[in-house]
């Protein structure tokens, strides 16, 4: 139940107020000054304070700027036995709730005592959600890759154009979607998700165009589709590369048309949405293998933004990780774990065939089985890499192997590094290993190291 100070220099109101209050099963405390306000409210965390306006010293008004400064959250009531307009105002300014008048109604203080809680408890409700949904759609990264696709992002979302996001499994296109949407114009708009590969074909049409009643078997009623439904805001088709070829004549012609016909309908429904799209698929050899269309293909790719696979964003691996532990350990409640060097070095080393989904697994499985604070190499060693110096059989022997491979081994572990350490930047890496950029090159390829782009 609530706990609530009363702030009054006259000992009936706070006996007569007190006691209607605990009547009502809140918990009541009571001082007679501001000074004394202040200094509870250390002591104690109030939900609400009923403060009255004319105190003796330190009046009601100056009190409650004070709280304010001092980031006492907690709801206020002002209590005035002179109600004007200028004390009202000031009051409001300073974020109080409501004024009640004295002589005192006693229902018509419990009701606005009710109605500060409720709205109190919405806010700090409100408050936990949206740090939850912040924290949940930052998207985390400092390397050059990651900056500029911040870059790209910030210039694509103010513009309405269609985007389409290309990357690897689990790279963060769905963030990335949700991100342009948020940075968009049309931000308190829906932001509309469609799974076209989860969604079987033959109701993939009306999922998106929506349908008539008695359209088909099992269409009972009128139902909106995925268009619709975003409309004024953004849709966002996913996996547009497992679309079939008679959806894509559908999506292309809703695109050229802003009007859509729902399934069984006589007639078109204007729709005003903007599309983001992403898939990981080539979609140029989806095109030649006669499985896009090339027509959505130029509709859709207004502007392109590739979301680079996380191996090659150098550093950012032990950032991400140390975000997710965090992340993890508040949901369940639990103590954040550092990585081991040793450990931190597997992270960048690993390839991260399944990018920062993948991360995020792991995160969570070594938050919940490494025991102690720290993560070591032993609870990564389920990754399978193994720095030269520590590559052991899993009984635990040193493996002795050929020179040559373990030289190549030890190159590659060690360019990896390199590059890890220089953020992906091959033109910096081959500075700092004081080779030839096309000698560098040279050597990552015959070695397997891949990256993507510079
Ligand atoms: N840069 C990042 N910072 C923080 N979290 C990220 C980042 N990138 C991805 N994530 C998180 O990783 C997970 C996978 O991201 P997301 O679903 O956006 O990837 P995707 O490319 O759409 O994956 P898929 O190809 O599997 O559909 C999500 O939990 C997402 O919040
Ligand atoms: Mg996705």
């Amino acid at each position: 139940m609530a706990v609530i100070l009363i702030v009054d220099d006259e000992a009936g109101v706070r006996a007569s107020l007190g006691g209607v209050l605990r009547d009502e099963g809140y918990t009541v405390d009571a001082v007679d000054s501001g000074e004394a306000c202040l200094e509870q409210v250390t002591r104690k965390a109030y939900d609400l304070l009923l403060l009255d306006i004319w105190l003796p010293a330190l009046d009601g008004l100056d009190t409650l700027a004070r709280l304010r400064e001092r980031g006492v959250e907690s709801q206020v009531i002002m209590i005035s036995g002179h109600g004007n307009v200028e004390n009202a105002v000031r009051a409001t300014k300073l974020g109080a709730f409501d004024f009640i008048e004295k002589p005192l109604s006693l229902d018509k203080t419990v009701l606005a005592v009710r109605n500060a809680l409720r709205q109190h408890h919405l806010e700090a409700e409100n408050r936990a959600l949206r740090a939850r949904v912040d924290r949940r759609f930052v998207i985390v990264g400092e390397s050059p890759l990651m900056q500029e696709l911040r870059e790209q992002i910030a210039m694509a979302a103010p513009t309405n154009g269609r985007v389409l996001i290309s990357g690897e499994n689990g790279t963060g296109k769905e963030l990335v979607a949700r991100h342009v949407h948020t940075l968009s114009q049309r931000s308190s708009g829906a932001f509309v998700e469609v799974n076209c590969a989860a969604i079987p074909e033959e109701l993939i049409e009306s999922e998106l165009f929506g349908h008539m009643k008695g359209a088909f078997t099992g269409a009972v009623g009128d139902r909106r589709g995925k268009f619709e439904l975003a409309t004024g805001g953004t849709l966002f088709l996913d996996e547009i590369g497992d679309m079939s070829l008679k959806t894509q004549a559908k999506v292309l012609r809703a695109l050229q048309e802003q009007v859509i016909e729902p399934v069984g309908g006589q007639r078109g429904v204007r729709v005003d949405v903007r599309v983001i799209a992403a898939t990981n698929k080539n979609l140029i050899e989806e095109i030649r293998a006669e499985r896009f269309r090339e027509d959505l293909f130029f509709r859709l790719n207004v502007i392109p933004i590739f979301v680079p696979p996380l191996r090659d964003r150098g550093d950012d691996v032990i950032r991400l990780a140390n975000h997710f532990v965090a992340e993890l350990a508040q949901e369940y409640g639990r103590r954040v774990k550092r990585f081991s060097l040793e450990a931190e070095h597997m992270l960048r080393l690993f390839r991260w065939p399944g990018n920062v989904r993948e991360l995020r697994n792991v995160a969570e499985r070594v938050l919940i089985m490494a025991p102690g604070d720290e993560i070591g190499a032993s609870d990564l060693a389920f990754l399978g890499v193994a720095s030269p110096a520590t590559l052991r059989d899993p009984s635990g022997a040193p493996v002795v192997r050929p020179l040559h491979s373990a030289r190549d081994a030890w190159e590659r572990d060690y360019i990896l590094a390199a590059l890890s350490v220089c953020d992906g930047n091959i033109s910096r890496t081959a500075e700092v290993l004081d080779l030839e950029r096309s000698n560098l090159y040279k050597k990552m390829r015959s070695l397997g190291i891949g990256p993507t782009r510079d």
